[in-house]
C-alpha cells in the first residue's frame, strides 16, 4: 500500500511539472507551436530553439539577426504569435531570490 501511494505521488508530481512536448520537434506543446514549427524548423533543428533561453526582446534580437544575415523571411502576423510562444515557454530560468548576505554585511545589532 505504501509504495502505491508513493508512486501516485511521484506520478502527480511529474504530471504537474513536466510540460507535454511535440513528438516531431520536442518543442513544448502550447499556443503558437504550429507557427513555430512552420517558420522555425526549416533551416535548423528545433533543438537550437529548445536549448535557448531568452526574454521577448532577446528572441526578437535573434529573429532580426536571422532576418538580416540568414535570409529568414518576414514573419508578418505570425511574429507576435511566435514571440509570445518563445518568451512564455523558453524564458530565462527563474533564479528565485538573491543569495543571503554574508554575515559581515549584515546590519550590526544596536549597541
Ligand atoms: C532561413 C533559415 C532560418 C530560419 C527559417 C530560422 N533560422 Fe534560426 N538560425 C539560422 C541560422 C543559419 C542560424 C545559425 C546556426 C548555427 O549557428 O549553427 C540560426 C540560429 C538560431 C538560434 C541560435 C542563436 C544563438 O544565438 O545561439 C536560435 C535560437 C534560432 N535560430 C531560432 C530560430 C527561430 C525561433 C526561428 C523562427 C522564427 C528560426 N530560428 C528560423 C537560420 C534560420
Amino acid at each position: 500500500m505504501k509504495s502505491a501511494t508513493l508512486i501516485l505521488w511521484l506520478w502527480s508530481l511529474a504530471a504537474t511539472t513536466t510540460a507535454a512536448t511535440d513528438p516531431d520537434t520536442g518543442l513544448i506543446v502550447a499556443p503558437g507551436l504550429d507557427a513555430v514549427k512552420t517558420n522555425c524548423t526549416v533551416c535548423h533543428s528545433a533543438r537550437l530553439i529548445s536549448q535557448t533561453r531568452a526574454d521577448r526582446e532577446g528572441w526578437l534580437t535573434m529573429i532580426q539577426w536571422m532576418q538580416k544575415t540568414q535570409n529568414l523571411w518576414p514573419l508578418g502576423p505570425n511574429e507576435p504569435i511566435i514571440l509570445d510562444y518563445l518568451a512564455t515557454n523558453y524564458a530565462p530560468e527563474a533564479t528565485g531570490r538573491r543569495a543571503n548576505l554574508p554575515p559581515e554585511l549584515m546590519p550590526k545589532a544596536a549597541p
